[in-house]
């Protein structure tokens, strides 16, 4: 896509009475529209990834609560908003929404539509299948899965992402990163012995026809994203030298957008007694969400070099980096830099919902900056909801800072 001088006209020009952010040869990218896989219009090129809130109730629903918080982020000004996790599956998922029935429907209606009439946003939700673990140590793997409970995976994810689309939702995003059921049947840790287990061909078997069904179900105008690991950070794990393949493949079956995430793995996992095993307590989950004591941008060259390969074999899908993006600035370096064509911010937005707004009207000072001292991870990792330890120091509310 062309980049939109500023002040051109068109969609980066500044709105009326603000100073717009210009990198120094006077292009922003970040803030010019963008057509995800060609069908979805968005207003610019920020999304917020995937956040679990533990705003759901204990039984999946939409609460008001939960609403309140994506109006506050598509509000702020992000094109693209992707909800945490929607459960594919019946099962107990702990404050995680669920879609798995359409009983869930009118909910994530209600959601989308309330983010559609009171923002510019569009909202996408992450589809996500998960294996058991329980506080006693027990965690289900896939070389547990019988043959048959593989067989039905691909039908849970068509069903959820049809419910997505007729709930009036612009986007489902597959969960295939961190240490998720269709990340694990990826991995090179898969050691299933049947056709989905082994090779790199077999690992990919489940992914194509989740997939295939997924798109089968939602239309060929509906959006359908992946998030996938560039790499797992785990010994023996998945590395971008197989994280290429599998971006060539997924884009070879014409996914929308590729979203590249990395580690969150159970594989290093500290185990802590009495309660579950949490996938981001070792270094692959710091590399999911990088510490303050990493350096900046230190996944976005895993999404740089796969979309890299993607482009050298053709493909034009989007690819999407996250991880320590601390400010526009530096997103808009990655624009420029075609490291990705779409920048997601998770934790900086959670800080401050309204980062995108005050970047793009030159009031980056204004920013309430992310400390990354992941207090956020470990209140959804306690069950807790997901808050930003700023808003406490501010106020003494829990409510994000203003506009
Ligand atoms: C509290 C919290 C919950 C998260 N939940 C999810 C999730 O459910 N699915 C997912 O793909 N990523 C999840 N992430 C990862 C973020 O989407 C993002 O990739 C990561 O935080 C790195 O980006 P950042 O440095 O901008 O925060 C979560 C991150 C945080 C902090």
């Amino acid at each position: 896509m062309r980049a939109v001088p500023a002040g051109e006209g068109g969609s980066s020009s500044p709105r009326q009475g603000h100073k717009v952010f210009v990198q120094k040869d006077g292009v922003v990218r970040l803030f010019e529209r963008f057509r995800i896989g060609g069908k979805l219009a968005v207003s610019n090129r920020v999304m917020v990834p995937p956040m679990v809130t533990r705003l759901a109730t204990e039984t999946g629903e939409v609460t008001d609560k939960l609403v309140e918080r994506y109006l506050l982020y598509a509000m702020g000004g992000a094109g693209f908003v992707v909800t945490e996790p929607v459960s594919v599956k019946e099962q107990k998922s702990g404050q995680l929404l669920r879609l798995s029935d359409d009983r869930f429907i009118p909910g994530v209606s209600n959601l989308a539509q309330r983010i559609h009439t009171e923002t510019d946003a569009k909202i996408g939700v992450q589809v996500i299948h998960f294996l058991k673990i329980s506080r006693s140590g027990y965690r289900q793997t896939v070389e547990d899965l019988t043959r048959a409970e593989v067989k039905e995976i691909p039908a849970l994810f068509a069903r959820a992402a049809s419910r997505a689309r007729q709930a009036g939702v612009d986007a489902v995003e597959l969960h295939f990163a961190h240490a998720y059921t269709m990340s694990s049947f990826l991995s090179r840790h898969n050691k299933r012995r049947d056709e989905y287990g082994g090779s790199m061909e077999n690992r990919l078997r489940l992914a194509e026809e989740v997939v295939r069904a997924t798109r089968q179900a939602v239309g060929e105008d509906f959006v359908v994203g992946a998030r996938i690991n560039g790499d797992e950070f785990t010994l023996g794990g998945t590395t971008l030298e197989q994280s290429r393949g599998i971006a060539l493949h997924l884009a070879g079956l014409g996914l929308d957008y590729l979203s590249v995430s990395g580690g969150g793995k159970f594989e290093d996992a500290i185990p802590v007694e009495g309660k579950p095993l949490s996938p981001y307590s070792g270094y692959s989950g710091a590399r999911a969400m990088p510490f303050h004591w990493m350096p900046e941008k230190v996944n976005v060259y895993l999404a740089a070099d796969i979309r890299q390969t993607l482009r050298k074999a053709g493909y034009e899908i989007p690819v999407a980096t996250a991880g320590r993006i601390p400010t526009a600035e530096v997103a808009e370096g990655i624009l420029q830099g075609e490291e990705a064509d779409i920048v997601a911010v998770a934790r900086p937005i959670l800080a401050d919902p309204y980062w995108p707004k005050k970047y793009e009207e030159g009031r980056g000072n204004a920013v309430v900056r992310c400390i990354y001292c992941n207090q956020c991870r470990d209140a959804e990792g306690s069950f807790e909801e997901t808050t930003c330890v700023q808003w406490k120091q501010r106020d003494g509310s829990t409510r994000g800072p203003s506009v």
